[in-house]
């Protein structure tokens, strides 16, 4: 089967909107921040899957390995008959469940979310194209805005890979479970992925690797906000920095102003201090006990945590009470 065209609930129109109020929100606060959902444009998406085929992003393989492990358990516990993905971005790692679910269960439909269209529209093409029989539903949407608006009907098992409930600070994180929980229905599950609390010795070259990959990944929502929104901001001036903040047990990337400048952004001048830093992205780390708190916390209940060998990375399925 084709997959079907994406449905879109993200106008253009209305990501320039939102792109327009978090930049003006963000470059003039005190302490200057953007929200990571703007890196990922078609040259983001693609900076992200490099990154995931670094040495130093255990996070990717690790999950990998939990999912290819539980695969069919989770298939035959959640009884799913729509697969819901959010911030799908390439389903890689999705496919181990979808092939589990051709093996083992009854999966009538699956619905991959992301901001990225370049992303959403290869995904779907391929998975379309691997799994001949199986509903490709892509939605082009906003995962901390449009739940109201994923499918009904049916058991659904919902899925948020590779840590990036992570990207949402705290308080987004229980207002996007909250959402979540409202969305479903008594009995649907959510499988979330999450990076854990370890070294920063392990933590932080995995987002400052050698090849500078990561780095570019950074610079890239400065080009994005470029291109959409006119603005002349020279990423070349600013330099990447990944640091572990060990009270709130999360990386912080920033963008750090080679030198002062002023920058045209919209109707407003943004300036920079030499030394001063922008922050572009907050990957949170999370201890078991945390997880299973703020999911309790939202309606769901902790069915199953996993995580790689080494302890890595988990995986909780939780069933929403
Ligand atoms: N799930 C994949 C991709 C993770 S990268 C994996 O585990 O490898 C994060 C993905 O989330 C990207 O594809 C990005 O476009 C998407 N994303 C980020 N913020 C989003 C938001 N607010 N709504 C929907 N998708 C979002
Ligand atoms: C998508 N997200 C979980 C990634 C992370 O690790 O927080 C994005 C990323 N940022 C830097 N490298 C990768």
């Amino acid at each position: 089967m084709s997959a079907e065209p994406l449905e879109i609930h993200l106008e253009e129109q209305d990501l320039g909107r939102n792109l327009r109020q978090d930049v003006r929100a963000g470059l003039t606060a005190e302490e200057k921040w953007l929200s990571p959902k703007w890196f990922y444009d078609a040259r983001g998406s693609e900076l992200f899957e490099e990154i995931t085929r670094l040495a130093e992003y255990y996070q990717t393989g690790a999950e990998r390995t939990v999912l290819r492990d539980r695969a069919a358990e989770i298939v035959t516990v959640s009884g799913a008959k729509t697969l819901i993905e959010l911030g799908s971005g390439s389903s890689e790692k999705t496919r181990l469940l979808l092939d589990a679910f051709t093996r083992h269960g009854d999966l009538g439909t699956f619905v991959p979310l992301d901001v990225s269209v370049s992303a959403l529209r290869e995904s779907t093409a391929r998975i379309a194209a691997d799994y001949p029989g199986l509903r490709v539903r892509g939605i082009v949407g906003d995962f901390t805005r449009h739940l109201d608006r994923l499918p009904a009907g049916g058991r659904r098992l919902v899925v948020f890979l590779g840590g990036t409930i992570g990207n949402l600070l705290p308080a987004e994180r229980a207002e996007f479970l909250a959402a979540m929980r409202a969305a479903l229905e008594s009995g649907d599950w959510l499988l979330v992925g999450t990076d854990l609390v370890k070294d920063p010795a392990v933590v932080v070259p995995a987002y400052d690797d050698a090849a500078g990959v990561t780095a570019e990944f950074n610079r890239n929502v400065l080009r994005v906000i470029n291109r959409e929104l006119g603005a002349d901001f020279d990423p070349a001036a600013f330099e990447h920095v990944a640091l572990w903040n060990p009270e709130r047990e999360w990386i912080e990337m920033r963008l750090r102003a080679r030198h002062p400048m002023r920058v045209q952004v919209l109707d407003i001048e943004v300036a920079f201090a030499a030394g001063e830093e922008l922050r572009t992205e907050v990957s949170a780390k999370f201890r078991p006990e945390g997880i299973a708190a703020e999911l309790r916390a939202a309606g769901f209940v902790t069915s199953e945590f996993w995580t790689d060998p080494a302890g890595l990375f988990g995986v909780t399925l939780a069933r929403a009470e």
